[in-house]
Order: structure tokens, then C-alpha cells, then sequence
């Protein structure tokens, strides 16, 4: 449409943005929840004069400010280039509406950065209060980051009164914002406490005074945090919009996975609390494992439901999965797809310049006279356009196997009422004319049905009925 598409052949480019947003979400969040447990862990510390696990937190740093600052800031600069060309629209929407928002969010993760490297080169060489001060404006900093970039995500799922003329913080203020800060501040303080947890577990066997207080102490946080999750999950749940509530219950993968979630959740608590919690000298590694893998399956399915019930959005009611802004469909559907996008228009203008009219447009009518070939390659650019950003060619949801079988009325009617077939698909954005050449590509893909079968997989022919089929198996026996 407004930009150029990108295709990420079997897999679809926004599966790319899923694979390299998990990874980073898994480290940010470890950042904020690590920057707490590590400020408020050394602070008490310090406060009780505890030299052998101020000498333990100190072994935590380096591994902390590689993995969050280093890999943390790589993965977050992977997710601005996949977004940026899997879904520039909603990208450019999103800097548009929230543009103080990042600009905040990028001074705090300069003062993140800088405060981080002074907590980990002048451990030592600082008063114990500015040191613990030190962390404390990490930890804040990062926390600030969370909550900004929450508000943008939650943003997505659920616009809430925002209208454009209205400012950022009315967009920002959504009803998905508080209880999805709340779930993220439970899973960054979760994810943090089981991997120092995890950590201790191995490297403390010979320290038993250690150990026992990191049990003590860090299972209260685990047990905080994984109160937090559920309160928020259930919060967030109760204010989603009905489409991304009628999108779970219509999913039973995801269904299952948000019993998971509360589930995880419920199990960590009480494993924290009749473990380690009631009964100290209780930290083995396997449990250690077994909660640390509780809290990433916890966190992991969370975000994975938060981004799957969005569809047909990639902004609520405001920019469509397949890149097309809401209020701009009606017009499309009038004057054409091809005809109504700056990238689809020069296309057809250099490939086809015998379809233009003497203003510029696209003659529709002419566009059927086309050669087959080139009228499968328009239905191409349709498809790249309109629906690549949910369906492979083939592979991932790809749509040679959706439409498995399928005849040309069934594909033709599908395409025309996409949101009508399944209200998490955008509606037709194109006129008549697209939707036939579209149909058309999407069966020189479709993949005839399973052989053998004995009843009406005839595909398009006009002897399709169920007895003509099994009378022509039966004759060729
Ligand atoms: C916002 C994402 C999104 C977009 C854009 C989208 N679809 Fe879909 N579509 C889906 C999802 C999700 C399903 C369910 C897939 C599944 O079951 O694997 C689906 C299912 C389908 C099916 C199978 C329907 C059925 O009842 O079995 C067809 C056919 C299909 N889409 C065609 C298209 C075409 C053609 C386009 C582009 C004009 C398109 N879709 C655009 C998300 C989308």
C-alpha cells in the first residue's frame, strides 16, 4: 500500500517479529526485574553489612550488563528493523502518536546504560549509599522504560477513547495499560528471582549460610511476582476488547495456553511457599530448573496471547493486520487496491503501462484482457500486499493449504468476505475486478485434495457431486 512489501518466503515477516520480539522480551523483562532484585538486594546488604552477599551480587553484574545492555539493546534494534518492513504502517503510526513517548523512553535507556556500567566498574570504589543510590536509579530507569513501552503495546490491543487530534497520553492511558504494567512488572520480578534462584542452586553447594538467605529472601519475591502475573493476567483479561476475547475462546491452542499461564503462576507460588519459603535449606537444582522453566513458559505464553488476539489489528480499529489504515478501506473498495497505494499504482504504471488511463489510474476493464500469466502475477502483488502478512505462499499458514480442495466459488466467496469468514481477517480492501485476479492466483496455488478420498473433493469441475465422484473411482478400479 503506502510502502513497498516485504516477503519472508514459508514463514511470513511478522513470525520473524514474533521470533526476535520473544528473545528480546525475555531479556528486557530480565532487566528491569534483575535492576530491582539486584538495587534492592544490595541495599539490604549493605544495610546489615553482609559482606559475603554483597561478594555474590557483585559476581551477577558483568553477565547482567551483557545480557541486558548488549544483547538487550541488539534485539531491541532487531525488533525496530522488522517491524519497520514487516509492517511499516503500523510502525510509522505508532512513532506518530507516541513520538514524546519514545523520545522519554530513549533517554531513560541512556541514563539505564550509563548508571549500569557505574554499578558494575565502581562497585568498591563507592560510598555504600551512592553505590546503592547507583542502582536504585538504574532499576527506576529501566522500570520507566517498561511502563512507556507497555502503554504502546497495550495501545495496540485496545485504542480506548484516543482519537487522532487527541495527545499521546490519551492513547497512552489505555484501558489495557494498568493491568498489563502490572502483569509485566510481575513477570520481569519473576523471571529475575528464578534465575538468581536458578544461579545459587549451582554455584552456592558450599555455602550454606549464603544459600539459605537467598532462599529466603528470594522466594519472597518469586512468590510476590507471581501474584502480580496472575492479578494482572486476570485484570487484562476482564478488559480486553470482545473481538480479542471472542479470538481466544475461538482458539483452543490459546485457550489452553491462558489456563497454562494462571496455572504456571499458581504452581510457582506454592512451590515457593511450601518449598524453600516454609522449609529453608531447601534449594536443589532441580527444582531450581523446574521453577525457572515454570516462569518462562509463564511469561512466554502471556506475550504470545497478547499478540494473538489482536487480529484482524495491528492497531485497534485503527490500522489493519494486512497494513491498511481502518479509514481508508471504504475508499479502496471504491477505487481499487492497486489504484489507492503509492508502491501498487507505480508498479502497475511501470509493468503494465498499457492498462493506465491518460490520467493515471488504472483501467479496471483492461485489466482483464491481460494475458493469464500477467493476471496471475497482479493476483501475486494482491496477495503480497493483502494477505502476506498473516499467509505463506506456502508453509506457515500457508494458503495453498487453507484452500486445500477448495473450488473457485468457495475461494472467490473467501476472499471477498474475509472478515465474514473469520472475523480476525480484515475485510476485502480491493474492488471486483482485483478479487477475481486474486482468486485466480490463489488457485494456481491451491493444492488439490488428498487422493483416494471418497466423497465431493472434485475440486472446480462440474461433475463434482459426491456420486459422480465415487462413480469415477469405482470405474477406475
Ligand atoms: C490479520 C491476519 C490475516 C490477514 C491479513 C488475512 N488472513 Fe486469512 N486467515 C487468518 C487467520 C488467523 C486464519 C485462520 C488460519 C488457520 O486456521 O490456520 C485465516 C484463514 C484463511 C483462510 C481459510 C479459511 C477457512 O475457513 O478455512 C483463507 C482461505 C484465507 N485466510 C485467505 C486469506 C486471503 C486471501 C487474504 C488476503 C486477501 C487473507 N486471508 C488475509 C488471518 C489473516
Amino acid at each position: 500500500m503506502h510502502y513497498p512489501w516485504w516477503y519472508v518466503p514459508n514463514f511470513t515477516a511478522p513470525m520473524l517479529i514474533a521470533g526476535i520480539a520473544t528473545i528480546h522480551v525475555f531479556v528486557s523483562l530480565y532487566a528491569v526485574g534483575g535492576g530491582i532484585v539486584l538495587a534492592g538486594e544490595v541495599s539490604h546488604a549493605y544495610r546489615i553489612n553482609d559482606k559475603s552477599a554483597l561478594d555474590y551480587l557483585r559476581t551477577h553484574t558483568l553477565f547482567f550488563i551483557l545480557l541486558t545492555v548488549v544483547f538487550g539493546a541488539i534485539t531491541g534494534v532487531g525488533i525496530w528493523w522488522t517491524i519497520g518492513l514487516a509492517s511499516p504502517l503500523a510502525t510509522e503510526s505508532l512513532i506518530h502518536i507516541f513520538v514524546f513517548g519514545w523520545a522519554m523512553e530513549y533517554v531513560f535507556f541512556v541514563i539505564e546504560i550509563v548508571s549500569a556500567f557505574i554499578f558494575h566498574y565502581y562497585w568498591g570504589r563507592l560510598a555504600p549509599n551512592v553505590h546503592a543510590t547507583v542502582g536504585w536509579i538504574y532499576a527506576v530507569s529501566a522500570y520507566i522504560s517498561l511502563v512507556l513501552i507497555t502503554g504502546i503495546t497495550a495501545f495496540q490491543l485496545d485504542i480506548g477513547n484516543w482519537t487522532p487530534e487527541k495527545g499521546m497520553w490519551s492513547a497512552f492511558f489505555n484501558p489495557q495499560t494498568i493491568p498489563q504494567i502490572l502483569a509485566r512488572s510481575g513477570a520481569s520480578l519473576l523471571l529475575a528471582s528464578l534465575y538468581i534462584y536458578l544461579h545459587a542452586a549451582f554455584k552456592l553447594k558450599n555455602h550454606p549460610q549464603l544459600r539459605s538467605l537467598i532462599e529466603n529472601r528470594i522466594s519472597k519475591w518469586g512468590m510476590a511476582s507471581a501474584a502480580l502475573v496472575t492479578a494482572g493476567g486476570a485484570w487484562w483479561y476482564v478488559n480486553i476488547p470482545e473481538s480479542a476475547r471472542s479470538a481466544l475462546a475461538g482458539a483452543s491452542a490459546l485457550n489452553i495456553l491462558t489456563a497454562l499461564i494462571f496455572l504456571a503462576s499458581a504452581v510457582v507460588f506454592f512451590m515457593l511457599y511450601f518449598g524453600p519459603y516454609r522449609h529453608p535449606g531447601w534449594l536443589n537444582p532441580g527444582f531450581a530448573i523446574l521453577y525457572f522453566l515454570l516462569g518462562i513458559a509463564a511469561t512466554g505464553t502471556g506475550e504470545f496471547i497478547r499478540e494473538g488476539v489482536r487480529k484482524p489489528y495491528i492497531v485497534y480499529n485503527y490500522v489493519t493486520g494486512n497494513n491498511v489504515l481502518v479509514s481508508e478501506i471504504p475508499k479502496l473498495q471504491a477505487t481499487g487496491y492497486l489504484n489507492g497505494g503509492v508502491w501498487t499504482k507505480a508498479y502497475m504504471r511501470q509493468q503494465y503501462p498499457r492498462v493506465m488511463t491518460t490520467d493515471g489510474n488504472i483501467d479496471y476493464n483492461k485489466l482483464l484482457e491481460l494475458p493469464t500469466t500477467d493476471q496471475l502475477r497482479v493476483g501475486e502483488v494482491l496477495f503480497q500486499y493483502h494477505c502476506n502478512d498473516c499467509h505463506s505462499t506456502r508453509g506457515f499458514s500457508g494458503i495453498d493449504r487453507l484452500t486445500q480442495g477448495w473450488n473457485k466459488d468457495m475461494v472467490s466467496t473467501v476472499v471477498t468476505h474475509l472478515d465474514k469468514a473469520h472475523f480476525f481477517m480484515p475485510p476485502w480492501c480491493g474492488n471486483d475486478t482485483e478479487a477475481a485476479l486474486l482468486t485466480k492466483y490463489i488457485l494456481s496455488l491451491s493444492e488439490p485434495a488428498p487422493p483416494g478420498m471418497k466423497f465431493s473433493y472434485a475440486g472446480d469441475s462440474e461433475d463434482g457431486s459426491t456420486t459422480d465422484v465415487i462413480a469415477r473411482e469405482e470405474k477406475n478400479r
